[in-house]
């Protein structure tokens, strides 16, 4: 018996087993909170219709113990999860000593510190349901449309997006890294099955302390044989609104626990506005520059050919309601594997997707150079070591085919569906530059 199954138990004898979130002991009556997964609901100890062993073990429970609870289902609609048990028997499986986090305010690195009991407080269960259904709904959306699932390996020999935030390693003598990336991989999966995707753990050494980087975070990677840069950005549209339709229709308690603002997410629908890196380089210095003539204004001018930043994306997501795909980088700004832009070779045809609400680039995506002298130009010019990649060219040497591909952030996308600060909440452990514990 759960306790999401108590609703259709009303009047029967039910026994629930699970963690006491809160406890309330008056004289001669008290109120066990229990969490058991599915659920909440409150058992009523009342001291004059128990043995006084039961009452007596009643009063000694502590929050956190393990307890299999016994009681009579009662409908009450004050009550968290609408119905009461009227207990008439407890049983202690687990005692706890006194657990570390109270319902006070506590700060965040003792919370961090505390991961493993962090984990069963009400807002981290509601980020991290949301996370998994995220998690499903990507394999769906993926499953549906014929993709074939490829998954690629973590410790790699090459460089799979740049040289400065390898996590390197020694393999009984060999330089590897872990990878930044299954793409490479999931690229040479594509002649074999024509749609497929990775999904696993990527790592990034990045120094960066922001609300928006890990260093080891979930990474979606399709890869589409026959699509070019513009097919591969409809794609990532319609996963993205597929993916937020889904959180909205199967999260609605746990974005309420989240106090998350669904109206954000309820416009995210096609088509999402596309703009040049050009373009939004220009409205960008445009505005910089109307800011500069108000007296004391910092506001530069931002240099065409640098990647943008943080700051630069919220100013961009702002200009519209929904994610906004920039596109078309310079070249130098982005990794090696991009296709040139044949209109613009100063460019690629790549794109990110920025979400709304400053939360930054939630996916990066590239049409892929299919020529083999232009990449292995890029390689040269990277100065990556060109024999790592031999494998990699030889996808150009044996029938090279036109194709793209994007990699999705998981917990970038679930940290903004929530509406949650810092991503590092919506991942179960998370990895951070000075943290590998718990
Ligand atoms: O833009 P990135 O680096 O692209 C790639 O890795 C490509 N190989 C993807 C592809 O085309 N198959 O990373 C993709 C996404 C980013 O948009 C961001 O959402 C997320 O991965 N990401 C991070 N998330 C958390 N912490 C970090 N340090 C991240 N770095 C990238
Ligand atoms: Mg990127």
């Amino acid at each position: 018996m759960t306790i999401k199954d108590l609703p259709q138990r009303p009047g029967e004898t039910v026994t629930v087993t699970g963690w006491i979130a809160t406890l309330r002991v008056h004289a001669r009556v008290a109120f066990i909170v229990l969490r058991d997964g599915t659920g909440v609901v409150q058992g009523v100890v009342v001291k004059s219709q128990l043995p006084d062993d039961i009452w007596e073990l009643a009063t000694a429970l502590t929050q956190e113990s393990c307890i299999a609870l016994t009681g009579v289902v009662r409908a009450d609609a004050r009550a968290p999860g609408g119905h009461e048990l009227t207990v008439t028997g407890i049983e202690l499986i687990g005692a706890s000593e006194e657990f570390p986090i109270q319902p006070k305010e506590h700060g965040v690195e003792f919370l961090l510190d505390h991961r493993h009991l962090w984990l069963r407080s009400n807002r981290q269960r509601a980020g991290l349901r949301v996370r998994a259904e995220v998690e499903q709904a990507i394999h769906d959306f993926l499953y549906e449309r014929d993709f074939v699932r490829i998954d690629t390996p973590i410790l790699t020999g090459s460089i799979g997006e740049s040289a400065g935030t390898l996590f390197e390693t020694d393999y009984f003598g060999e330089r590897a890294f872990l990878a930044q990336t299954g793409q490479l991989y999931a690229e040479c999966a594509a002649p074999a099955f024509r749609k497929v995707y990775c999904f696993g753990p990527t790592f990034r050494a990045e120094k960066s302390k922001t609300r928006r980087h890990l260093t080891e975070f979930w990474m979606i990677e399709p890869e589409v044989a026959f699509a070019d840069s513009d097919d591969n950005m409809d794609l990532q549209e319609e996963f993205v609104c597929y993916v937020v339709a889904r959180a909205l229709e199967r999260c609605g308690p746990e974005l309420e626990v989240l106090e998350r603002d669904v109206s954000m997410l309820e416009s995210v629908r096609p088509p999402f506005p596309r703009i040049s890196y050009s373009e939004a380089v220009e409205r960008l210095n445009a505005e910089r520059a109307a800011a500069a003539a108000a007296p004391d204004s910092p506001a530069h001018p931002f240099e065409w050919g640098r990647d943008l930043g943080a700051v630069e994306e919220t100013t961009i997501s702002s200009w519209f309601d929904r994610p906004v795909f920039v596109y078309n980088y310079p070249r130098e700004a982005k990794a090696f594997y991009m296709k040139e832009n044949p209109d613009d070779p100063r460019t690629a045809l790549c794109n990110d997707l920025l979400a709304p609400e400053g939360y930054g680039e939630i996916i990066g995506g590239s049409q892929r150079e299919d020529d083999l002298d232009r990449l292995l130009a890029r390689i040269r010019e990277e100065r990556l070591p060109e024999e790592a990649y031999d494998w990699y060219l030889d996808l150009r040497r044996y029938g090279t085919f036109p194709h793209s591909g994007f990699g999705l952030g998981l917990e970038r996308t679930v940290g903004w569906i929530t509406g949650r600060p810092h991503i590092r909440e919506l991942v179960p452990f998370p990895r951070l530059i000075n943290r590998l514990k718990p």
